[in-house]
């Protein structure tokens, strides 16, 4: 019987091997900080062999009662292991129910996750078994095997393989937060913006251990990759070409500019340099910070190759909101190579000097800003064009163009 909020049966993906988790329609905000249009699930597995079963990952401890109704639903009296891929509570949070409720259960998972899992949740030492990179579990005729994947996006994750089956579960790896009911990616669409905006705000922080984390799985054969966010990958060459995409190519002939305008001033030059680079060829995305997702920021900010912040002088430096989106760029480390600010003051102050502090860990070339006196003069708008010029001269020069 279906009973509480993100109830949905659990689904069979092949002969013995179910989704069993939730799915959070209403979730609009994650970490309190990356925003969710389109909900989440918090997927999680149930993998039968012939003599032993196993569950790969939890969910979230609000829904704790879908995962036990969908195992009950199933009737699984026992549990062997319980693989935790990932510490975060979205996946481990409810560890001491399904402990609780399973008490031959075996919490499997790397080393450095258990101090995690130890630490937050006071599960006992005895119950846990520790996994090396490649380890593998028998099920019977099933073998689940182990793939450390350190930092994707926390330092003690791992990804399993089931391998008879090639199914891949890697937890946070390769989701997106979409509330569905399909089981599979059904519109490819959607699930492409869907991943590139979690790419953006989960994974690109962390894109050079992912580099290595992708060629390490790279010889593996998938048929299926069943992420613990989203719809389950039946075609998955296409998020793999994606995620290599987004993790190795350089950036694209694309300019970002996030901006406030508090009289208009900075809105105009914003559509200036807009249109001036549209002239020399340049793609543009402009962001009114005032009313935009941040999620759609942080997105687009995957190939861009320059940023152009855009900030009027507000008690002698930027716009808050702006230096709010300067540190979030900076938190997410976008292969931008290239940085400018462009905007006005009234009588003085220092915006442009606090922005550049802002972005240390962006490995970015600043740019001559474009920062006047008030409104602007004929002179200011030829320093614009000029910008735009030497922004589309400098992707020319590193074959961005
Ligand atoms: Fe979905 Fe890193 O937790």
């Amino acid at each position: 019987m279906l009973k509480h909020a993100g109830d949905l049966k659990p689904r069979e993906i092949k002969k013995g091997i179910y989704s069993v988790g939730a799915v959070d329609w209403d979730r609009r905000l994650f970490d309190s900080l990356i925003p969710l249009p389109d909900g989440t699930s918090y997927n999680a597995y149930l993998v039968k062999g012939s003599q032993k079963t196993a569950l790969i990952d939890t969910v979230d401890p609000p829904m704790k009662d879908v995962l036990i109704n969908n195992l009950d639903q199933l009737d699984v009296t026992k549990i062997d292991y319980v693989i935790f891929n990932h510490a975060e509570p979205d996946h481990s949070g409810s560890i001491v129910e399904i402990l609780t409720k399973y008490p031959e259960a075996i919490a499997v998972c790397t080393a450095k996750c258990k101090g995690m899992l130890i630490d937050r949740f006071g599960v006992a030492d005895g119950r846990f078994k520790t996994v090396e990179d490649k380890e593998t579990i028998s099920l019977g005729d099933r073998t689940l095997e182990f793939i450390h994947a350190p930092w994707v996006h926390w330092p003690e994750t791992m990804l399993t393989y089931l391998r008879e089956d090639k199914i891949l579960f890697p937890c946070d790896f390769f989701g997106s937060h979409i509330a569905t009911t399909d089981l599979y990616v059904k519109d490819e669409g959607q699930e492409y913006e869907a991943a590139r905006r979690y790419w953006a705000e989960i994974m690109m922080p962390f894109r050079l251990p992912i580099q290595k984390n992708l060629d390490k799985i790279k010889d593996y054969m998938f048929d299926i990759i069943a992420p613990s966010h989203g719809p389950i990958h039946n075609k998955p060459d296409l998020i793999i070409k994606a995620y290599r995409s987004w993790a190795f190519d350089e950036p694209g002939n694309i300019v970002v500019i996030p901006y406030i305008s508090m009289h208009g001033i900075t809105r105009k030059m914003v559509a200036y340099l807009v249109e001036a680079l549209t002239r020399q060829g340049v793609t543009v995305k402009q962001f009114d910070l005032a009313a935009s997702d941040i999620g759609k920021l942080a997105g687009a900010l995957v190939d861009a190759a320059t940023i152009v912040i855009g900030t009027p002088t507000v008690m002698a430096g930027p716009h808050p909101t702006v230096a709010y989106a300067a540190l979030l760029a900076n938190a997410l480390r976008p292969k931008a190579k290239f940085a400018s600010v462009i905007g006005s003051y009234g009588w003085g102050g220092r915006a442009v000097e606090q922005i550049a502090a802002m972005i240390p860990q962006l490995k970015v070339e600043i740019l001559p800003p474009v920062y006047i006196q008030g409104a602007p003069k004929e002179a200011d708008w030829l320093a614009l064009d000029k910008l735009a010029a030497t922004i589309a001269q400098k992707h020319k020069e590193n074959h961005l163009a």
